[in-house]
């Protein structure tokens, strides 16, 4: 696998990838890799017929310099299992590489990006479309993926697409799960074996509320029944649970373009937040 630092290495390589007419997709990371990134990986792979991953953690997308401070930094083993996946070449700038100055340019979303993970991390997705876009200036691909776990950012990445012209074809891929349900991310590394394992309740708790939603339970009853779970639980506080249209990312009644609805959810544990979510029927 080839490691390019800067971003000429990293355009000059694509350029030869591209004059053999080969399609590029493109997997960008925060590092700290597991399955689920991997499963993103291996989607490319099968899409494309050159794949590259980035690995740079955005200062720009934390609104808690604690959570950056502590955002886990594993290298080695993610070049491992880059290389073990077979990913062709690894993007890995540094924060001067990216913004060489303090950035200028400001992209920020109204509507879409104002509640659920816009609500409780501001300025979240003004830093997640700035440091895309220029991922997707320098590297340029046909495809990029994303993994479902984080669906508000999915949409926000589709609206920039569409907004600013991209001609890069958006791929989700379904959420990587723990055998207990919890979603895979980069901060379980920092649980502890209990913790992992009452952090279940994110993914147990969104299967109740789908079930009793698809059977026609009342909405408020379902989230109050939520709230219920986590006041019971000794380390898991919930931060919203959440019915929405993938459309505009606003609560729905659920009755109407059943496709559309997912529900979200975000919990504290510790000092780690988690989200998760689930579509209402898939
Ligand atoms: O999902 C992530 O890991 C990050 O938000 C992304 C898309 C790599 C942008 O920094």
């Amino acid at each position: 696998m080839n490691i390019c630092k800067t971003i000429i290495e990293v355009r000059d390589v694509l350029q030869g990838i591209r004059s053999e007419g080969k399609s590029i997709g493109f997997v960008p990371t925060m590092g700290a890799l597991h399955q689920g990134h991997l499963s993103l990986i291996q989607a490319s792979k099968e899409n494309c017929d050159f794949t590259i991953a980035s690995i740079f953690v955005n200062p720009t997308q934390f609104n808690n310099p604690e959570d950056l401070k502590n955002y886990p930094k594993t290298l080695d083993e993610d070049v491992e299992k880059l290389i073990g996946a077979e990913c062709d070449v690894l993007f890995l700038p540094d924060g001067q590489e990216i913004y060489p100055s303090k950035p200028q340019l400001k992209i920020s979303f109204d509507g879409i990006a104002d509640q659920l993970e816009g609500e409780f991390r501001p300025g979240h997705f003004d830093g997640v479309a700035l440091v895309v876009s220029k991922l997707f200036n320098i590297i340029q691909p046909n495809h990029a993926f994303f993994g479902q776990k984080d669906l508000q950012q999915f949409f926000i990445v589709k609206s920039l697409v569409d907004q600013l012209n991209y001609p890069i074809q958006l791929n989700m891929v379904s959420t990587a799960r723990e055998s207990n349900g919890l979603a895979m991310s980069s901060r379980n590394m920092r649980l502890s074996a209990a913790e992992r394992s009452d952090a279940a309740l994110l993914h147990q708790s969104l299967r109740m509320a789908q079930e009793r939603l698809l059977q026609g339970g009342n909405i408020k009853l379902v989230k109050e029944e939520v709230q219920e779970l986590f006041d019971v639980s000794e380390r898991l506080a919930l931060e919203y649970f959440e019915i929405i249209n993938t459309d505009d990312f606003k609560t729905t009644d659920a009755t109407k373009e059943k496709k559309k609805v997912a529900l979200c959810i975000a919990a504290n544990i510790g000092q780690v937040r988690l989200i998760d979510n689930l579509m209402l029927i898939s």
